[in-house]
């Protein structure tokens, strides 16, 4: 359509049509009562006429029902405008790629992209017309479940790995139907929830806001996703889906955005709970005020929003724009003209679960893993007669993490499968030995597991978090490894010091005590349909771990929220661990630094790091600085490296952290062979949000440096003129 047939369009509609285009309902009441509303979702909204009038559905399951939902709402829908289909795609459809955490740990954006471009292609042929992702919430606090829905700490790698998302999920091209559009979540700071409490409140300065939670949003609209999902939170008093200097001020007049907004799942319902609306048409009223196009699911706007109207309360005009920006995105899709798009069933066949899909999910489970800890015991012998496979996830399935979909943990391949397709000659001695239940006190099953690890060459010990302990809704108070699984672990070791821990977790555990008695640790988060296979591979070598931590592992819980960019205060402790000088920034029964800094990592092979250089000591605007920095592979295996870069502004008119990524590459590198890694510095790099929330440079002397968070090494400065 054109922008005039648009408009024609929208002038034709009656009010209850407008409004109708601003509704989001969940597919579900649909399909499971044969597209007739009589569930008890339905209650919530008059049935009627409501599969004639709504604008959107969310949470469909396949191209069938893509195409039914369409079609019986195209036959009852006097005006013909095409529903839009969203739905939650956050690792992967039916080929399920590690959890955004995980992948953060990769530091590798063309890895994220090629993970997000296959999700693309098995969402269009589901029917998806828009993704409810990149979620990139910036996240500090492992308390808070859905850390493991973010990339990173680090809004650098959130902001990179974002863009990368929305590029390769939008295409060039929203009108080609291979091509999804991306919904940015959720804005703003829903990471920064008060105690680590999903939902809770957040209070932040607009400068903290601005340095560290809005940049990745930001770079997601930049790099073109087409809408918005306020988060549930209130954002210093105010919720997000309300909040007018979030989403007018900054969304839509500073950085200029004329996309969608969509409210998170009744977050507008939700403001009367707040206590910040009166009533559901309060709420409505106060949405709308806020610029929020579509209320997801429940009903303020459906009930109410055609009163407000009426009564003057909501402009008109405020309507028509609302449903003008939801008109334009529907025919940016091409739907006026292909309402089914690409839904197609065939397709989904071909590519779900695919050889080329299992490859690209196995690379990047590989890749985002990270080894913690080896004193040598890894890669274990692939001539191994006789292993055992102990712990709560020896053999489970359950080995994606939250918001996979629904049902996808039954693809993954198990760690025995994984270990058989790699060494089908050992024989494996499985045993749960107790539950990752929280809580769970019963050790009954330890002592079997004992026996096996007795009776066998080496113990591949698999622990970890269930998979529903992390996600929406799922804060932990405590950050240890839930129920009886450290007294297994001390009991398996003690009977076998040959063991291997294998972690699967959502978020960053306190692995304190395990580090103690464990020989190595590989990290391997929730690594989607191939697990087993990647986690095989990297423990008989045959993939070399080359993952960094992009979110730093605490001590124990009481560290958080904590971030390696941290600012130096004016009593840094004196030395890292020492107790030396009280009176100084620390605490009484811990270090302050965390278990496992912020881009640690290691591999089978040893990068040896030289010669950091500068090809100038001066930096002005408008001119940029080469830092090169030599890269040696000394060991015997070969390997991949993410090299790191870190600034530090030693002086400025507010205080700057004492370490701050400000790039970083991935290298593979032969045994024996060497790079010069060479990175550009700019002005840009160097500008931060002063006290009266400008983004400024000043001039000054700057650090760079290499290795990782709390280890920099081969610092050189320059002078900022
Ligand atoms: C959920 C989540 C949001 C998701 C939406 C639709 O509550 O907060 O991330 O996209 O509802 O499922």
């Amino acid at each position: 359509m054109t922008k005039e047939q648009l408009q024609s369009l929208l002038e034709s509609l009656t009010l209850e049509e407008k409004v109708g285009q601003l509704v989001q309902c969940n597919a579900g009441q649909f399909i499971k009562n044969q597209m007739e509303i009589t569930g008890p979702e339905g209650e919530m909204l008059p049935a009627e006429d409501l599969n004639r009038v709504m604008g959107s559905v969310l949470t469909f399951e396949d191209a069938s029902q893509a195409k039914a939902l369409q079609e019986k709402h195209l036959a009852a829908d006097p005006k013909k405008i095409p529903l839009l289909l969203m739905l939650d795609v956050i690792h992967g459809l039916r080929t399920t790629y590690p959890i955004p955490l995980a992948i953060g740990c990769s530091f590798d954006d063309s890895l994220m992209a090629e993970c997000a471009d296959m999700a693309r292609k098995e969402s269009a042929a589901c029917g998806v017309h828009v993704t409810f992702n990149p979620m990139v919430d910036t996240a500090r606090d492992g308390r808070w479940g859905r850390i493991m829905e973010t990339n990173s700490e680090e809004p650098l790698i959130n902001s990179r790995m974002g863009a990368a998302v929305v590029r390769a999920t939008q295409g060039e091209d929203l009108g080609n139907p291979e091509n999804v559009a991306c919904c940015v979540k959720h804005y703003a700071a829903y990471g920064a929830g008060e105690a680590g409490r999903d939902y809770n409140g957040v209070e932040l300065s607009e400068r903290i806001l601005r340095e560290t939670y809005l940049p990745a949003y930001k770079a997601c609209l930049d790099a073109g996703a087409r809408l918005v999902m306020p988060s549930f939170n209130s954002l210093n008093g105010v919720p997000s889906v309300a909040n007018k200097w979030l989403m007018n001020k900054v969304l839509r007049e500073e950085w200029g955005f004329g996309g969608v907004v969509i409210s998170d799942y009744d977050a507008v319902g939700e403001l009367v709970t707040h206590g910040v609306a009166e009533d559901l048409k309060d709420a409505a009223r106060l949405a709308m005020e806020a610029g929020c196009d579509i209320d997801m699911v429940k009903n303020a706007y459906y009930l109410h929003l055609a009163d407000l109207v009426r009564e003057g309360a909501v402009s008109e005009e405020a309507l028509d724009r609302a449903v003008f920006r939801v008109l334009s995105l529907k025919n940016e899709l091409g739907l006026f003209e292909n309402p089914l798009r690409g839904a197609d069933e065939e397709k989904e066949k071909a590519l779900y679960l695919c050889p080329a899909h299992r490859e690209i999910a196995r690379r990047a489970a590989e890749e985002s893993a990270v080894l913690l800890k080896n004193d040598g015991i890894l890669p274990l012998p692939r001539t191994a007669r006789r292993l055992a496979l102990i712990g709560p996830f020896a053999e489970t399935q359950h080995l994606v993490g939250f918001w996979s979909r629904p049902g996808a943990w039954k693809d993954a391949v198990t760690l025995p499968e994984g270990i058989r397709a790699l060494a089908p000659d050992t024989e494996l001695l499985i045993e749960t030995g107790c539950s990752a239940a929280i809580g769970d006190t019963d050790e009954s099953g330890i002592m079997k597991a004992v026996a096996a690890a007795r009776a066998a060459e080496a113990v591949i010990l698999a622990l970890g978090e269930k998979e529903d302990d992390s996600g929406e809704g799922r804060s932990r108070a405590e950050l240890t490894l839930p129920g009886m699984q450290l007294e297994l672990a001390r009991r398996v070791i003690e009977a076998n010091p040959h063991t291997v821990v294998v972690l699967f977790n959502g978020r960053p555990l306190a692995l304190t005590k395990l580090e103690k008695i464990a020989p190595a640790i590989l990290e391997m988060w929730y690594p989607g349909t191939e697990a087993g296979n990647a986690a095989a591979r990297l423990l008989f070598g045959e993939a070399n771990p080359c993952g960094k931590l992009s979110v730093s592992l605490p001590r124990s819980v009481g560290q958080l929220p904590m971030s390696y960019s941290r600012m130096n205060t004016g009593r840094p402790k004196p030395g890292p661990d020492s107790q030396a000088f009280p009176f100084s920034s620390c605490y009484l029964d811990t270090p302050n630094l965390p278990l496992y800094s912020f881009g640690y990592g290691l591999s089978y092979t040893d990068f040896a790091y030289s010669s950091l250089t500068l090809d100038r000591e001066t930096l002005e605007k408008g001119g940029s600085l080469t830092v090169t920095v030599t890269v040696a592979n000394r060991g015997q295996a070969a390997g991949k490296e993410a090299v790191q870069l870190y600034m530090r502004d030693l002086k400025a008119s507010v205080v700057r952290p004492v370490q701050q990524l400000i790039d970083y590459k991935k290298v593979f590198l032969a045994p024996g062979e060497t790079a010069r890694v060479t990175f550009t510095v700019t002005e840009p790099q160097l500008r931060f949000w002063n006290f009266d929330c400008e983004f400024v440079s000043e001039p000054g002397t700057f650090a760079l440096s290499t290795g990782f968070a709390d280890h920099l090494i081969l610092t050189k400065t320059f002078e900022f003129l």
